[in-house]
């Protein structure tokens, strides 16, 4: 059902982000009520186990909530730095052109030894996912599970982050583009 609304609702989108690139735009299967209910129940069967969701910033959010609501489970937001008040715990990365800052709670919410499943919209390098990772490593955090509705091809993320979580982490998808 997932891979149906995905298809009947995403975009493509040619010469985005640059010429040549056929950018497929996830926001119509959101949008779609369907579409958010199948993405939904698949990615929460992906992250069955979970004691918490981490849902990534922006889009992550609109998943993790729903994906914790349907599990009966909390959700935190994994931020872009300076978003959440102190005390925060932060990990800085590189993008392809400069840097970027993850943040979450330092303070009152406890991740020492929940399993915590990650949620994403798309994973591509693996940048931000790994990020994540390290991030919730350093609060104790045990991440099992890491779900998202695209994988793009191309990329070496799945590869950098079974790596990262070192045999650890299943990376789930619901399809590649
Ligand atoms: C996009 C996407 C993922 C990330 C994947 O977010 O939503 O979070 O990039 O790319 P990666 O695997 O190469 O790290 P973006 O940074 O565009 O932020 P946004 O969600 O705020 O638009």
């Amino acid at each position: 059902r997932a891979r149906r609304s995905i298809d009947a609702h995403a975009r493509l989108v040619p010469d985005f982000p640059e010429p040549g690139v056929a950018f497929k735009d996830l926001t119509p299967v959101l949008a779609a009520p369907d579409g958010l209910r199948a993405v939904t129940a698949a990615l929460a069967d992906a992250c069955a186990g979970a004691e918490l969701i981490a849902g990534i910033d922006a889009r992550g959010f609109l998943l993790g909530g729903a994906i914790a609501h349907h599990l009966g489970i909390g959700v935190v937001a994994v931020r872009k730095g300076g978003k959440l008040p102190p005390p925060v715990i932060g990990v800085d990365y590189d993008l392809e052109y400069g840097s970027a800052r993850l943040e979450v709670p330092a303070c009152g919410i406890e991740f020492a030894g929940r399993r915590v499943a990650v949620v994403d919209d798309v994973l591509a390098t693996g940048g931000t996912l790994c990020a994540t990772l390290d991030l919730l490593k350093q609060v104790g955090a045990k991440v099992s599970d890491v779900a998202v509705v695209m994988e793009l091809s191309g990329f070496p993320g799945r590869a950098r982050l079974e790596a990262a979580g070192a045999g650890q982490v299943h990376v789930h998808n619901l399809c590649e583009g």
